[in-house]
């Protein structure tokens, strides 16, 4: 244990490689965009602003940004050979699963033949994921084959119609744009990592990508915004979440969207998350999962010093947004495709291939026995 607190274990602290595309420290400034604040970010651009970020380095200007959004409108259509498969995907499925399968199948289809065509392949990404994981959702659970026809000008809104067959409010529409700029970039995660140690093979963005939702598929990763859904809807009171997580806390549990392998005191985005999971508690006239959360927070950092994630307040928030909990994690993958192309392009513009050495610690030098005397 003490070598795993050293950072050992986990390559905690270690510098892995040169990135200029995202800071992830303790304090103001902590969470920045290529030098952008995360909360800037949130609180004055549009989604489709900060994948244009992520992808060229800059904002947009507003023309930039019409040309943008018009090009990623232009490539919503799902193949139909595409959508074939995804109606074979029982209910049953995990939607990660989904994505998995469904990025790696457009790359089937729409192979990258050449780097130069690594832009518009991310784009073709996050124009289509929204339409991936509604159009799977939809027919199997609704038995309706969905139009991606939306008319909806952001990524943001055109989820949720397509989730919710009508037009978004304008509340949900904005939290959904801040909730995709939040978990658009963060630095040598552990998916980003995946994505990156592919992409240093010089393999493909639909490979890169593909790998990075089994990397974020798990409960200590993107999977931690279903896993707080699914502890909090359990209780119907602050008190009887306290006792619980007492409970938890005694028995050495793991409390989802707590804690952070880089983040020491807070995580940048929760405060903001948390604002708007408090508006939409209001609108819904929540008096439960809401208060339920806060108090979470509060006896999570009074016995453990132990402070929300990203994910915690994201899982209310979705919730009161009416989205299934089974998709709270595929809509990460919807933003984080940004954050994961971009370091593919980075790492292509300067690449050796990641390989690190393992320290071995196991059997001594042997020579094999014939089989006929083991
Ligand atoms: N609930 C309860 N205890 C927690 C905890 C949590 N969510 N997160 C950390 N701890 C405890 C650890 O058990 C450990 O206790 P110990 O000193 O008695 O061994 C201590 O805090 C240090 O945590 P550690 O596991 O070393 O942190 P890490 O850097 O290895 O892991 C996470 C970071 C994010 C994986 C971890 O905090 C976690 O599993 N959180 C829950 C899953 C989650 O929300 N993931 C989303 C991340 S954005």
């Amino acid at each position: 244990m003490a070598d795993k607190k050293a950072g050992g274990a986990g390559l905690r602290g270690q510098i892995a490689g040169k990135s200029a595309i995202c800071t992830v420290a303790m304090g103001h400034s902590g969470l920045t965009y290529f030098g952008y604040e995360v909360d800037d970010l949130a609180e004055n651009c549009e989604f489709e602003e900060v994948a244009y970020l992520l992808f060229n380095g800059e904002l947009p200007n507003q023309q930039q940004l019409n040309d943008y959004k018009k090009k990623l409108t232009g490539l919503r259509d799902l193949p139909p050979a595409l959508c074939e498969v995804l109606e074979r995907i029982p209910a049953t499925a995990h939607p990660m699963d989904v994505l998995r399968t469904g990025v790696s199948f457009l790359g089937n289809l729409e192979t990258e033949d050449s780097f130069t065509q690594q832009k518009d392949a991310a784009d073709r990404l996050i124009a289509t994921l929204p339409g991936m994981i509604t159009y799977w959702y939809r027919f199997s659970h609704d038995g309706v084959r969905i139009s991606m026809d939306t008319g909806a000008s952001s990524i943001a809104g055109h989820f949720l119609h397509l989730l919710h067959d009508k037009v978004p409010s304008a509340l949900h529409e904005q939290v959904m744009q801040v909730s995709l700029i939040l978990y658009a970039e963060h630095e040598f995660n552990a998916s980003t990592f995946t994505a990156r140690v592919c992409a240093s093979t010089l393999s493909d963005i639909h490979s890169c990508i593909t790998g990075a939702i089994g990397s974020l598929r798990g409960p200590l990763h993107g999977g931690a915004n279903e896993a707080a859904m699914e502890m909090i809807q359990q209780w119907s009171s602050p008190d009887e979440a306290e006792q619980a997580i007492l409970g938890m806390l005694q028995r050495k549990e793991k409390i989802m969207g707590f804690g952070h392998a880089v983040y020491t005191e807070s995580d940048p985005r929760n405060g903001i998350i948390k604002s708007w999971a408090e508006k939409l508690a209001e609108e819904t006239g929540d008096e439960v999962l809401y208060p339920v959360s806060v108090r979470c927070e509060e006896v999570m950092w009074r016995e453990k010093k132990l402070f929300c994630n990203a994910d915690f307040f994201h899982a209310s928030a979705y919730h009161f947004m009416g989205i299934p909990t089974k998709l709270f994690t595929p809509i990460f993958v919807m933003s984080r495709t940004t954050g994961w192309s971009a370091h593919v392009f980075e790492q292509r513009s300067d690449n050796r291939i990641i390989r690190p050495n393992a320290e071995y610690i196991g059997p001594a030098p042997r020579t094999v026995t014939p089989l006929a005397d083991r």
